[in-house]
């Protein structure tokens, strides 16, 4: 079986406390931390970019989940690498000519290549990234549309979980986008074991118990 991996997205957390909010989660049990970079061009808002991840990494050893909702991430390669992210997840839409030589980059950089969907778009899409030489590890099917938190959870997404778990039994399938207790079930039983939950973590008033019941769910 495939591990749960449980991702606080960052972009719920404070911003002017980033190191410290970062460490909070780990101590309250997350895996990875997801981290939102926005162009406000792919998605209309704005977030980090390379040198944040940069600044962040000397606190933290953490797996750096980096999400790139953003129009040319090929660009992002070199920047994020160097900064040291760990996970370099790009979406579909946006390399749509060039996602072969973008793996291979993210590869040579030491990164783990992961490819992203918005809620619009088949996941036919995702095959040719999936069945070829040199894979994508990770795929992140968003269940609401990208650029902000705190979104209603989309579950007729999860049928493209489901199809995913199927054809890939030990692939890491990641779920963005309203993700809580009240959604973990949905997610998990469709098939995902990488939960990224970025509200509904932050907003607790015990993020603990929070990640260890959605890894609970993810687990059983
Ligand atoms: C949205 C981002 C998400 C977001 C999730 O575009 O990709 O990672 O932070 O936030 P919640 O969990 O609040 O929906
Ligand atoms: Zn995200």
């Amino acid at each position: 079986m495939v591990k749960p991996k449980i991702a606080p997205s960052m972009l719920s957390s404070d911003f002017a406390n980033l190191a410290s909010e970062a460490e909070r989660m780990l101590q309250c049990g997350a895996d990875w931390l997801h981290m939102d970079i926005m162009d406000g061009h792919f998605v209309p808002n704005l977030t980090i970019g390379a040198p944040v991840i940069e600044s962040l990494r000397k606190h933290t050893k953490a797996y750096l989940d980096c999400h790139l909702m953003v129009s040319n991430p090929l660009d992002y390669v070199e920047p994020l690498g160097k900064a040291g992210a760990s996970g370099f997840t790009f979406h579909i839409e946006a390399s749509k000519d060039n996602w072969k030589e973008l793996v291979q980059l993210i590869k040579s950089k030491g990164m783990t290549p992961g490819v992203s969907l918005k809620p619009g778009t088949p996941i036919e899409d995702l095959y040719p990234l999936l069945e070829d030489e040199n894979p994508v590890e990770l795929v992140l099917v968003m269940t609401v549309e990208p650029g902000f938190g705190g979104q209603k959870f989309m579950p007729e997404m999860m049928d493209k979980v489901r199809t995913l778990r199927k054809n890939y039994p030990s692939l890491d399938i990641e779920v963005d986008g309203g993700l809580g207790p009240s959604t973990i079930d949905m997610a998990a039983s469709a098939g995902a074991n990488c939960i990224v939950a970025g509200s509904s973590v932050f907003g607790a008033s015990d993020p603990a118990q929070v990640i260890s019941l959605l890894r609970k769910s993810v687990e059983d």
